[in-house]
């Protein structure tokens, strides 16, 4: 019979004795934690340095990411880096990440689409984000779609009632916010509504970085 979801036994298994960024990015390159594993080409960890002062964690990586085991290189990774220069945050201070560390896709002909990753496949990842926010020990967390809002804060979570809400003293962070994914703004249709997500999203990172320029400061 074929192995269940619920008979893996999610990445907590595969965590390193040591909890370092390289020993942990080391780790999960075996992690087999979910099946996800057989699908993605690559475990694609988390990237930027142990003392970043800002966590940004999208969904799973893309297909470009997963071919260059490295998040936030496609598409969407273009478009916050685009609105990251815009509000003046510094890309070297932030560390990226993904709440599923693995591709998932279905065919269509001959490219990959991106499938989302179900609740089980979220929290069975979990422990290598729980474990790059102990590290890393952000005063920032930023989640980029519902995909990661929902692995921090839990299932209900909804993006289009809580963006851009500001969540003090989490146990992930002592900032935390959500905002829409960029890749939710590649999917619009009309350019118009494109533009408007495209400066919604820079209007939520405004705030993150007004926030980061007085902890700096001290105002
Ligand atoms: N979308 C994500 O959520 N993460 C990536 O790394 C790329 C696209
Ligand atoms: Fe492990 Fe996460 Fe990949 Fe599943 S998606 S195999 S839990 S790294």
């Amino acid at each position: 019979m074929a192995k269940k979801l619920e008979d893996y036994p999610t990445a907590e298994a595969y965590l390193p004795e040591r909890i370092t960024l390289p020993a942990l990015r080391e780790a999960a390159q075996e992690c087999r934690g979910c099946p996800l594993y057989k699908i993605g080409t690559q475990t694609v960890f988390g990237e930027g340095k142990r003392d970043a002062r800002v966590m940004m964690i999208g969904e799973q990586p893309g297909d470009q990411e997963d071919k260059a085991g490295k998040p936030f290189v496609g598409p969407a990774g273009k478009i916050l880096n685009d609105a990251l220069a815009e509000v003046g945050i510094d890309r070297d201070e932030v560390y990226v990440a993904n709440a599923v560390k693995h591709f998932k896709w279905e065919p269509r002909g001959t490219r990959r689409i991106h499938a989302k990753p179900n609740a089980r496949e979220i929290q069975a990842c979990k422990p290598w984000l729980t474990a790059e926010l102990q590290v890393v020990k952000p005063q920032m967390v930023i989640c980029l779609g519902a995909t990661a809002a929902q692995a921090l804060m839990g299932k209900d979570f909804r993006i289009t009632k809580s963006r851009g809400e500001i969540f003090r003293d989490t146990q992930y962070a002592p900032w935390l916010m959500a905002t829409a994914h960029p890749s939710s703004i590649l999917r619009m249709p009309s350019s118009e509504d494109r533009e408007a997500a495209y400066r919604a999203l820079v209007a939520d990172l405004q705030v993150a970085a007004h926030e980061l320029g007085a902890a700096k400061t001290g105002r």
